[in-house]
């Protein structure tokens, strides 16, 4: 397992409202084991009280993704991975340390948890119980201002706690300021990251945040980085990395239609969503316009297959 996981070059990052399972299939069709995908953000109580619903709304029964919780209660924590523990088709779970929402915040859950570096440590503690890939993903500090000694004591934390794979969003996280513009008004500080990098070569430190361009992709190249955590480049085009001539894909069409197979005896299917995934390969080419319009009126994914099959969509 931890084979496959260490060859990958790509994370797809926990998106809510992207990363469901549509989305997840396309990417993990289309590139193969290169991409690792990771579930929206949910929360441990979910699992909790409502386990089955969960995760079979989240995850399809061939799932390769990880899974991403959040959770700020030590004891729920542990009942979360003690359930874990027991689901055969999830190998990998990812703690969530940098959401700044509002809702996430009241909680005490994501970044609004780091402000409690002892409670962060009892979480992990509870979490490192897992039996299979356990790592998390946090922000690069916490308000406005860079703070080294943020970012340095918790990967001492984590590194000292056993857990060497994180993924860190290269700008600081603010609370009390809206998530959207959380992903864009801190600056990006990829030297710090790469600071980090050096300082603990015996972890596997991961960048995200605006890692979408042949410049930042060759600038951590020659740093040695060669695997990036990407989310919104995904989303707005699924085959940006082909583009930018990174990665090859072929025969596409029946990537895609493998994809929608794949969703068969998927309880909770909903026709919309995953048309909202395909958006993702269509918003860049020609006749996207077209196509979408055509697709608006496709209402089972029996006509959408057929469709797709007809259609040359992509070359
Ligand atoms: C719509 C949206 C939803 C997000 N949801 C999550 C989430 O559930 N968990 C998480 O850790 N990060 C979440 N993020 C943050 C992303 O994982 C990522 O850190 C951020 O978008 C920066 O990477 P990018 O510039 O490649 O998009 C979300 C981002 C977006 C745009």
């Amino acid at each position: 397992m931890n084979k496959r996981i260490f060859s990958m070059n790509y994370y797809l990052a926990p998106m809510m409202g992207y990363t469901d399972c549509y989305f997840r299939s396309l990417i993990e069709n289309i590139y193969g084991n290169r991409v690792l995908t990771f579930s929206e953000m949910i929360v441990d109580k979910a699992i909790i009280h409502n386990e089955i619903k969960t995760i079979s709304k989240h995850f399809l029964e061939k799932n390769k993704s990880a899974i991403q919780i959040a959770g700020s209660d030590p004891q729920e924590i542990k009942r979360t991975i003690n359930i874990l523990n027991q689901i055969d088709i999830i190998k990998h779970v990812n703690f969530n340390l940098g959401c700044p929402s509002s809702r996430v915040q009241e909680n005490m859950l994501g970044l609004a948890l780091t402000q409690n570096y002892d409670l962060v440590k009892k979480c992990l503690f509870e979490l490192i119980n897992y039996k299979h890939e356990v790592s998390v993903k946090c922000r690069l500090g916490l308000g406005m201002n860079e703070d080294k000694n943020y970012i340095f004591s918790y990967l001492n934390l984590f590194k000292d706690i056993g857990i060497k794979k994180v993924f860190i969003h290269c700008r600081n996280g603010v609370l009390n300021l809206d998530t959207k513009k959380n992903r864009t008004i801190p600056q990006i500080n990829y030297e710090l990251f790469l600071e980090c990098s050096k300082k603990f070569p015996e972890m596997e430190l991961i960048p995200n945040g605006e890692v979408n361009n042949l410049d930042t992709f060759n600038s951590f190249k020659s740093k040695n980085i060669n695997k990036y955590m990407i989310g919104r480049q995904f989303a707005k085009d699924a085959l940006f990395l082909e583009k930018l001539k990174l990665e090859k894909i072929n025969d596409k069409t029946s990537l895609v239609l493998d994809s929608i197979k794949e969703l068969d005896n998927y309880k909770y299917l909903n026709i919309n969503l995953l048309k909202k995934s395909l958006f993702t390969l269509i918003n860049n080419i020609s006749n996207s316009k077209g196509i979408k319009k055509d697709f608006s009126i496709i209402d089972n994914t029996k006509d959408l297959l057929n469709y797709i099959e007809r259609k040359i969509i992509w070359t």
